[in-house]
């Protein structure tokens, strides 16, 4: 038996090492009659606000070769919906449950993260300051350091629970977003949101998303993500978990060895929500033909 036990840090373990990515599994019960959401080591949820959102006109998403560009700003039913309707599923769920937050304001993602660290059966919590398709919130809590370490530090204050940071690559070197993470007392980092995209109609000369420009994820960006965990991994002590077009088991293997603890898969399940059942069986296949005992062995282990 190959153990897939992740642990990150000292507040959160899981029981293998695949997450779902935020706003690719709605808050998991959507999705629960097609996939077998146990198979995760846990669901990260769609980003939630305080409020509920409608997001931006469509078209909000737009395929394009390898990856996809969404522009869905935020759209999410907001906390007091999400307590009433979602809870009762996430209570039953054995996996680790955290939740994404997502705020215009400083006190907007407090104000957040104070009601839901009251819930027991929430695990934890992804602070999302990356999002690229909002003209408040979003990205501008991570990119600016001094910016990002006020809203972090507060957070911090706020819950002893599993705090993860999901940093842009839209940056000039998301390292120095990854040391101020860990300098506020994150528990871990998540790398990387979408890159900024576009795509035109040439025929009607029109963008093929109303925002003009959105964020592209999928196997596109996975190379940007790798580039970027080499990079953090030797700079930080907490744990990154790896997102950026993981579709199969090897892509798992790849993140880990560059320095993620864990992954999470987002535009896979849009096309293959399956996903998940071939990538444990390829780790597991991989392991043992590998002599690895426990897939923590492989984290931060490419030869440079
Ligand atoms: C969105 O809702 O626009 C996407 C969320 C994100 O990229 O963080």
């Amino acid at each position: 038996m190959i153990d897939l036990n992740t642990k990150l840090g000292n507040r959160l373990s899981l029981s293998n090492p695949i997450l779902t990515a935020s706003g690719t599994f709605g808050y998991g019960d959507e999705i629960s009659d097609i996939v077998d959401v146990e198979l995760y080591g846990g669901i990260v949820t769609k980003s939630l606000t305080l409020k509920p959102r409608e997001g931006n006109p469509p078209p909000r998403i737009v395929e394009t070769p390898s990856g996809m560009i969404n522009s869905i700003g935020l759209a999410n039913i907001g906390v007091d919906l999400f307590l009433e309707e979602k809870a009762d599923f996430l209570k039953i769920y054995r996996g680790q449950v955290i939740i994404n937050i997502a705020g215009r304001t400083d006190s907007e993602y407090c104000e957040i993260l104070k009601r839901l660290t009251e819930e027991n059966w929430i695990d934890g919590f992804e602070i999302n300051v990356s999002c690229p398709n909002v003209s408040e919130g979003g990205i501008e809590f991570g990119t600016d350091p001094k910016i990002l370490s006020n809203l972090a530090r507060k957070l911090r204050d706020l819950t002893d629970k599993f705090l993860m940071i999901k940093l842009s690559p839209n940056v000039t070197d998301i390292r120095i977003l990854a040391e101020t993470s860990q300098k506020c007392g994150a528990d871990a980092v998540s790398m990387i949101n979408t890159v900024y995209g576009s795509a035109i109609d040439i025929n009607t000369k029109k963008p093929l998303i109303n925002s003009v420009i959105g964020g592209l994820s999928g196997p596109a960006i996975k190379p940007i993500a790798i580039a970027n965990i080499i990079k953090s991994y030797r700079v930080i002590d907490i744990p990154i978990i790896g997102i950026g077009g993981i579709s199969r088991g090897e892509d798992v293997i790849e993140f880990m060895l560059a320095g993620a603890s864990a992954v999470q898969l987002g535009t896979v399940h849009f096309y293959n929500p399956l996903a998940i059942n071939e990538i444990l069986q390829f780790l597991e296949k991989y392991c043992s033909q590998n002599n690895i005992l426990s897939i923590g062995d492989i984290i931060g282990k490419v030869e440079i």
